[in-house]
């Protein structure tokens, strides 16, 4: 096996996994799923769901590649040579290129939206033309392929040049100086008309809001968020060093995960209600929201120039992590060249993001189950795929896997958390697989209450 590389510490690994975990997750998806499902109540199960399962999965999938140093196929091979287990790492190359078809298309916006503000387009429009100018960029079809295009080869030359030395260092500073933009923005937040509406609908939980369908897209929010369920962090896993502490890795990287969500929740809101946007508005919420909260802010413009700099690096690094799962399996079990397998990627890729953003054209014909190809990809995803590579995982560590190499990996050898393993091990045998079992059955009708 070639010589595999790690990250070069503790605070390395947790840049690189936060910055995979920190994306067009929080600041795009996290903003307009809340609005659809409801607000507060549906934010109560996120955290619930990230809490109890997510930490969890994202220390079994730690454990597991760190124990395999494997991508995400190879890894349970090495862990269940003769068995067909090996078909969660499948499900999860499939789920790989499923999310970044349409998170590349996102991204695209975003880099769109940078070049707006560079010349000052937004200016002196109102919060409707704003809208219209954002429908007619999507409709058009061919604005938007061409930054996804854009998008991904960066992102592919990224993988290409390898992950460690760029990406790590990037995001060590990258993050924090996006963290305190957010925070400005949370205070511009308070001055607008809009504030008390918007932190209402935060958090003033209507429990008559919840059904099985929220709370499915509450899990599937939270494993999106934290990049689990289809094998992101069982390949960074692999590269954390063997004596890092993984618990505290695992811990920071939620909190921040969540605490950066609710930021952006806080600073889109209160925005949502003074400007007359509905926060059912779908994937487009967010980009129709922030040009009108730069515009009506002191500094607006370079601000705004900022913000979309971050976001676009935000959703680079995170992107960077899926295309990594992909990348990892063919250069290690398809023996292809890193940069072949970069190049590879990018075109099928390149290809079906293509499609998506063809398929949100105003007549399209490419529709199944009633939705473009860019909102199946989203929800198939999220509320699918990850679900079930989620489900699989756990049984898969609570029954299928030697608990002693499952101890030595989540105590780093019995340096930390001994204590805590018991839990760990309690929540993973049963409460994990058992939750999301019962909230899949439910949502697709197969279990009444
Ligand atoms: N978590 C990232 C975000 O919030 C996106 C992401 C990266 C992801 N790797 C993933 C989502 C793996 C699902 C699975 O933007």
């Amino acid at each position: 096996m070639q010589n595999r590389s790690s990250f070069g510490s503790k605070f390395g690994a947790i840049a690189a996994t936060a910055g995979s975990a920190i994306g067009l997750g929080n600041i795009w998806r996290f903003p307009y799923i809340t609005g659809e499902n409801g607000g507060a109540a549906f934010i109560i199960i996120y955290l619930i769901c990230t809490i109890l399962i997510g930490i969890p999965l994202l220390l079994t999938e730690f454990s597991i590649g760190r124990y395999t140093k494997r991508n995400v196929f190879g890894a349970f091979r090495v862990l269940k040579p003769h068995s067909h287990w090996y078909f969660i790492g499948i499900l999860g190359i499939a789920t790989a290129f499923v999310i970044l078809s349409f998170y590349c298309v996102v991204a695209g916006w975003t880099m769109s939206f940078l070049a707006e503000s560079v010349v000052n387009n937004f200016a002196g429009k109102s919060s409707l033309e704003i809208q219209d100018s954002f429908g007619k960029f999507v409709d058009s079809g061919w604005q938007p392929i061409i930054w996804t295009i854009i998008f991904i080869a960066m992102t592919a030359y990224i993988i290409i040049s390898g992950v460690e030395k760029g990406i790590e260092r990037y995001n060590k500073i990258l993050m924090p100086v996006l963290f305190l933009i957010l925070l400005i923005l949370v205070g511009n937040s308070v001055f607008l008309p809009g504030f008390k509406d918007g932190i209402n609908f935060l958090f003033k939980p209507d429990f008559s809001k919840i059904d099985g369908s929220v709370i499915l897209e509450a899990l599937g929010q939270a494993f999106f968020s934290m990049s689990l369920g289809m094998g992101t962090m069982i390949t960074y896993g692999s590269y954390i060093r063997n004596n890092d502490n993984m618990l505290s890795t695992a811990g920071s990287v939620a909190l921040t995960d969540i605490l950066i969500a609710l930021l952006a929740g806080v600073a889109i809101f209160p925005a949502v209600f003074s400007f007359g946007i509905s926060p059912t508005s779908g994937p487009e919420l967010v980009f129709i929201t922030l040009p009108n909260i730069f515009l009506q802010m002191p500094g607006g413009y370079f601000l705004s120039l900022l913000f979309f700099l971050l976001l676009l690096i935000a959703a680079v690094t995170s992107a960077v992590s899926i295309m990594e799962v992909l990348a990892a399996y063919c250069t290690e079990e398809l023996k292809i060249s890193r940069r072949k397998s970069g190049i590879l990627i990018a075109v099928i890729i390149m290809a079906m993001s293509s499609l998506c953003c063809i398929s949100q054209m105003p007549d399209s014909a490419i529709r199944i189950a009633g939705m473009n190809l860019f909102d199946l990809f989203d929800t198939l995803s999220a509320n699918y795929m990850m679900i079930i590579g989620a489900f699989l995982t756990t049984v898969f560590a609570g029954w299928f896997m030697s608990k002693a190499k499952l101890r030595n990996e989540f105590t780093s050898g019995g340096l930390y958390g001994v204590k805590l393993f018991p839990v760990f091990i309690f929540i993973v045998k049963f409460v994990a697989p058992v939750m999301i079992a019962v909230i899949f059955l439910s949502k697709i009708g197969l279990l009444r209450f």
